[in-house]
């Protein structure tokens, strides 16, 4: 058996260039569609647009505003001003550092005047977006706007307190894509509620696109683990198959899970570590069971078989369905009409309450 490895881990970028790719393409079309980038809790959906920014940023021809409200209070109206829209003058926030990339936010640069007008509420925030990519379109440059985690907008208002600023913010971006064709708009959430809200609302369907970001796949991890050297720049120890195997069993293709097995086995031996993984998800079933038996008989279902097309689950209460969505037990895909387990090592956690000792 090989000795407990001590190294210094990096952090890996495993492959997702057929994503990229299919990015890219939206990008290069003609603006004429929201693209909303969804798929189950931490399955890379941010890692995968800094990977886009930092690939295009360079690229001549495009002016990138890339925001992750994940940085961002949000409470308020002017909350979401001080987001979106910067003076020119104001780098705060906007580089810092050699991780300027991960810190990114004020969508939009602006004059001061106009900064302050805003914020004093006697300029329209839509009408100054709509300006800015009509002055960039004309010096032949493409503005993409992307957005992460844009749910979190969610609650807040327009200053007349009628209107939803989402709905408005939505509205606005299909005007400014299907109709004026000014610029690409890609909007991430990890909000399985989100995604489906959007999805039923026949008027947001037909002028968006959806792309699904799932796990890894196995050939990617088996790949990313047979080179952990280059991958994570750890020396002087190798997974044998056996262990790789182990790892997938465990984690599947979840990047986050596998990035943190490798870390501990800076300590302990692999069984140990997925021993604790597969008693950690015991924990977390039998606690939302606790809080709701009735959620049991839904499991018990995804026990036998972690995928679901929602036909299948029509006598199952939705309130139920939309518990273990929202405690991320279960993942929603509207655009498939599927539930699934959120990964595999929850899978590991329900069978262990159905079939364990
Ligand atoms: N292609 C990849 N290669 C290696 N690690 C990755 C990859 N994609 C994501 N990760 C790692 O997985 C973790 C989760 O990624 P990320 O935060 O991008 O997921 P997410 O889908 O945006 O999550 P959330 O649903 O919470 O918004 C991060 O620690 C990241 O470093
Ligand atoms: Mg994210």
């Amino acid at each position: 058996m090989a000795a407990t490895p001590r190294f210094k881990i990096d952090v890996a970028f495993v492959d997702r260039n057929r994503e990229i790719e299919e990015l890219r393409n939206y990008l290069q079309g003609r603006p004429n569609s929201i693209l909303f980038l969804y798929g189950p809790k931490s399955s890379g959906k941010t890692t995968l647009m800094y990977r886009l920014f930092e690939q295009m940023e360079a690229e001549k021809g495009y002016s990138f505003n890339f925001l992750n409200l994940r940085e961002v209070f949000l409470g308020s109206y002017d909350d979401f001003i001080a987001a979106f829209f910067k003076s020119a003058g104001d780098e705060n926030g906007v580089r810092t550092g050699s991780r300027r990339q991960y810190s990114l936010f004020g969508l939009f640069k602006l004059d001061a005047f106009t900064e302050r007008m805003l914020k004093k509420r006697q300029e329209d925030p839509f009408l100054v977006m709509k300006r800015e990519f009509q002055r960039l379109v004309k010096k032949g440059v493409r503005p993409v706007v992307i957005i992460d985690e844009f749910h979190k907008l969610d609650g807040l208002y327009l200053p007349d307190k009628q209107r939803s600023l989402i709905v408005e913010l939505m509205n606005f971006f299909v005007a400014m894509t299907k109709e004026s064709h000014l610029c690409h708009v890609i909007i991430a959430s990890s909000d399985a509620f989100f995604i489906e809200r959007v999805y039923v609302d026949s008027k947001l369907r037909k002028t968006s696109k959806f792309m699904k970001l799932d796990y890894l796949k196995k050939e990617d991890v088996v790949t990313w683990l047979r080179n952990i050297k280059r991958y994570n720049k750890i020396e002087d120890y190798t997974l044998d198959e056996q262990q790789i195997e182990t790892i997938w069993d465990t984690v599947g293709g979840s990047a986050w899970e596998v990035y943190s097995i490798l870390e501990d086995l800076f300590q302990h031996p692999l069984e140990t570590i997925v021993a604790k993984i597969k008693r950690e998800r015991l924990a977390t079933i039998v606690d939302v069971i606790r809080h709701n038996r009735a959620l049991e008989g839904i499991l018990q279902r995804f026990a036998d078989e972690p995928v679901h097309h929602g036909r299948d689950l029509l006598d199952c209460d939705t309130s139920l369905l939309g518990t273990l969505v929202g405690e991320n037990i279960l993942f929603y895909d509207p655009v498939d009409g599927v539930y699934g387990i959120q990964g595999k090592s929850l899978e590991w956690g329900i069978k262990e309450y159905f079939e364990g000792p």
